[in-house]
């Protein structure tokens, strides 16, 4: 019988032979709901586009889409209609804030795993036309282990966990590390303390969530930076305007800004060519099997 992955993998094939500029794929989780996620991906993709880089934030939280709430646009069209081959990659995505390429989130993710050989190779191929397009594919995922969530975090090249330094929240996300972990895959995670009042609150929590990695899974986890807690963003998310944009000048602003400077010059050092599109969708593959 023909395997379900077989029109994926010759379209992995003949991309390899294209041999297209890669795209970064990064995928934002967390153990709690509620810590900021969705506010830091936005933010953060928003502070990439700012220096020159092309984003493209894909809104993969299941049930609680709100990348576009967050800014204040309509979605007309979303993954589910991608998925139900109703519309091309390109009919649904839409223009954000600062022009910001974005995909919605729809009920329909769900069925990511349900679909049909042909709905998978549509999804696939249609995918696949976003590599080269543009720098950073950045996927907001839902809180907590699902099974989605978990495709996304094991197929993409670096994960960032979003943490706040409460104890449950921080507890919650080093579940998530520990669970992928013992799935005996290798993954770049990186913390993203949200919510700190000061430097030195950041720098604690990310050393107690990086000791205990460290101590009993043997793996380095390194910080990518702090946000402040601060009540521009609360405003920012009534007001339907990205904090970076309604309160350049706010904590939050300038904390994230730094972060994303640091996440700049480790990107730019880091020399290895990312495995783009065409990497993230092999080992969605291989997950899918
Ligand atoms: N740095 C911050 N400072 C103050 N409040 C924040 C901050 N980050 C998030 N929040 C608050 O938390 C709420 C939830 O954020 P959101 O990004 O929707 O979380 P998640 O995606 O993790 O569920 C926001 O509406 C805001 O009120
Ligand atoms: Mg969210």
């Amino acid at each position: 019988m023909k395997d379900q992955a077989e029109g994926l993998r010759n379209l992995v094939q003949i991309q390899n032979d294209k041999g297209t500029k890669s795209t970064r794929i990064i995928t934002v989780t967390s153990g709690k709901g509620g810590v900021g996620k969705s506010n830091v991906t936005l933010n953060f993709a928003l502070a990439l586009q700012s220096q020159g880089y092309k984003v493209l934030v894909f809104d993969a939280d299941i049930g609680l889409a709100n990348i576009d709430v967050l800014m204040g646009v309509s979605s007309k069209y979303n993954l589910y209609h991608l998925l139900k081959k109703e519309k091309t990659i390109w009919e649904i995505i839409q223009k954000g804030s600062n022009n910001l390429d974005f995909i919605a989130g729809g009920s329909g993710f769900n069925d990511l795993i349900r679909l049909t050989e042909e709905e998978l190779d549509y999804f696939a191929e249609q995918v696949m036309q976003l590599n080269g397009y543009v720098d950073f594919i950045i996927f907001d995922t839902g809180a907590g282990l699902s099974k989605e969530t978990m495709k996304f975090i094991l197929a993409a090249e670096e994960t960032f966990v979003v943490t706040t330094p409460e104890p449950t929240s921080i507890t919650d996300a080093y579940a998530i590390i520990k669970m992928v972990n013992s799935m005996g895959h290798d993954v770049s995670f990186k913390l993203i303390i949200n919510r700190v009042t000061d430097w030195k609150e950041g720098k604690q929590t990310a050393d107690k969530i990086a000791l205990v990695a460290n101590q009993f899974l043997g793996i380095q986890i390194p910080a990518l930076g702090f946000v402040e807690d601060d009540s521009s963003v609360s405003k920012a998310v009534k007001k339907q305007v990205p904090f970076t944009i309604a309160f350049p000048n706010s904590a939050a602003a300038k904390s994230l800004q730094s972060l994303v400077d640091d996440y700049i010059k480790g990107y730019r050092v880091m020399g290895t060519p990312s495995s783009g599109v065409k990497g993230f969708l092999n080992k969605m593959l291989k997950l899918l099997k």
